[in-house]
């Protein structure tokens, strides 16, 4: 088998730059939060496939629910020929989505997808054209995701103009500057000086937000905007692509607040690493646009169905929306206990909902100055022990943590003292 640095060196030969890779080690194997590169060494997956593997790497009941799919019937296109897995998982999601009354599902390929279709959804819907998102959000690289996506370098820089009519509040993080309250005034302004609310198809929010840097939108927020939602005919978008499917100690983070969305984005762990994404939403909503405007050849295909069928079995079988929360305390207590050292580096902000966790590195304790450059070499010293890590947050100080809730005990303490260690390489 080639080395790793082989492999980065045909990489950089035969590949476009313009995909980043985090780290230069190539897997050849992973076994839930485990993972093995093509030299054999070891490794714990703190990152999981950026939230994808909730359930774990190949987790033998969805290997088994994708082998015994793709021994029968690997894509027909759902637009020819539909399939039982595809309506069975849109009844199961229509059942386990916070959507007032008779929900409706629509399966796509990617996050970025399920992104444009609720937009167009929303827009056909409504017959409005403007959305409104926030900064820091990240909704996808198709176009209309990035002109969502509230991050210049590296998402939106150099790629021209941004489609449609998109208008942003400040995301409430109040270490940021931003209180709830800030974020509705700023709503207020759009209304006056830029769009009126009879023209905004959709306001979309990502529950907690997940590559800005895994800040949790206040409850009473969430609120307010479903209200203001209401009283416009506004439909509210929540973007679960990464805070869904278990993560935060529910299926949607959105339920911790007890809003309603009328549209839901969902994709990553939903099928345990196999890509499919979805949108559930209200029925009469989900059902505006004419047969044929939405679509795709490979959108929920038979074996990403499967997959996702067995992983909503084992979410409810084996505790996992209990064993989120579980996990989230356990990392938030060791992260306490390390940012109190003098010995590690100062950490700050210790945030997140159930398990989808993150802390700072900042420059002095109890200061809000981030440290991007030790914060990546803190990503180096981690690999090179065998720590899988990845950074978030509009400043890169972010360390993000989304480790499989299915993680053996022993390993997620191995991958906490090499964590430590880590820290203390970088001090
Ligand atoms: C909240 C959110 N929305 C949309 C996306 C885009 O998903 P994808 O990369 O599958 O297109 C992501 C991906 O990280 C995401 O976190």
């Amino acid at each position: 088998m080639p080395t790793n640095a082989e492999l980065w060196e045909r990489r950089a030969k035969a590949v476009g730059r313009g995909v980043n890779t985090a780290h230069p080690v190539f897997a050849a194997r992973a076994e839930n939060a485990e993972l093995w590169d093509v030299e054999g060494k070891r490794y714990i997956d703190f990152v999981g496939g950026i939230g994808t593997q909730n359930t774990g790497h190949r987790h033998p009941k969805v290997m088994k629910a994708i082998a015994s799919q793709a021994a029968n019937v690997l894509h027909t296109a759902y637009q020819v020929n539909a399939y039982e897995s595809y309506i069975a998982l849109a009844e199961k999601l229509n059942a386990l989505a916070p959507i007032e009354g008779p929900a409706k599902t629509l399966l796509f390929t990617t996050g970025a997808e399920a992104v444009e279709n609720a937009v167009k959804i929303a827009r056909y819907a409504t017959r409005r054209s403007a959305v409104i998102s926030f900064t820091g959000a990240f909704h996808g690289r198709t176009f209309m995701g990035m002109a969502l996506t509230g991050k210049v370098v590296p998402y939106k820089a150099g790629f021209g103009s941004m489609p449609g009519e998109v208008y942003r509040l400040p995301f409430p993080v109040e270490s940021h500057g931003a209180t709830g309250a800030d974020a509705l005034e700023a709503l207020d302004w759009i209304f006056k000086t830029d769009i009126e609310p009879a023209r905004v198809a959709a306001i979309i929010i990502e529950p907690v937000q997940g590559e800005g840097g895994f800040y949790v939108a206040p409850f009473d927020f969430l609120k307010r905007l479903r209200a203001i939602c209401d009283q416009h005919g506004i439909m509210l978008i929540a973007d679960e692509i990464q805070s869904g499917f278990a993560r935060t100690g529910k299926f949607f983070a959105i339920e911790h607040s007890g809003v309603k969305p009328d549209l839901i984005t969902t994709a990553k762990s939903l099928a345990g690493g196999m890509p499919l994404s979805g949108v559930v939403g209200r029925a009469a909503v989900m059902d505006a646009p004419e047969p044929g405007g939405l679509g795709g050849t490979y959108s929920g295909n038979p074996v990403a169905c499967s997959a996702a069928l067995a992983v909503i079995d084992v979410i409810k079988e084996e505790r996992i929306l209990d064993k989120s929360i579980e996990l989230g305390d356990k990392l938030k207590k060791r992260l306490k206990e390390m940012s109190m050292r003098n010995d590690l580096p100062p950490m700050d902000d210790i945030r997140g909902l159930g398990a989808m966790v993150a802390f700072d590195i900042v420059k002095s304790r109890g200061r809000q100055d981030p440290d991007p450059d030790r914060t990546k070499k803190l990503m180096g010293e981690a690999l090179s022990r065998g720590l899988i890590l990845l950074t978030c947050g509009l400043y890169g100080n972010g360390v993000r943590i989304l480790v499989p809730i299915t993680v053996e005990p022993r390993v997620l303490d191995e991958g906490l003292n090499l964590l430590e260690d880590s820290l203390k390489a970088v001090a």
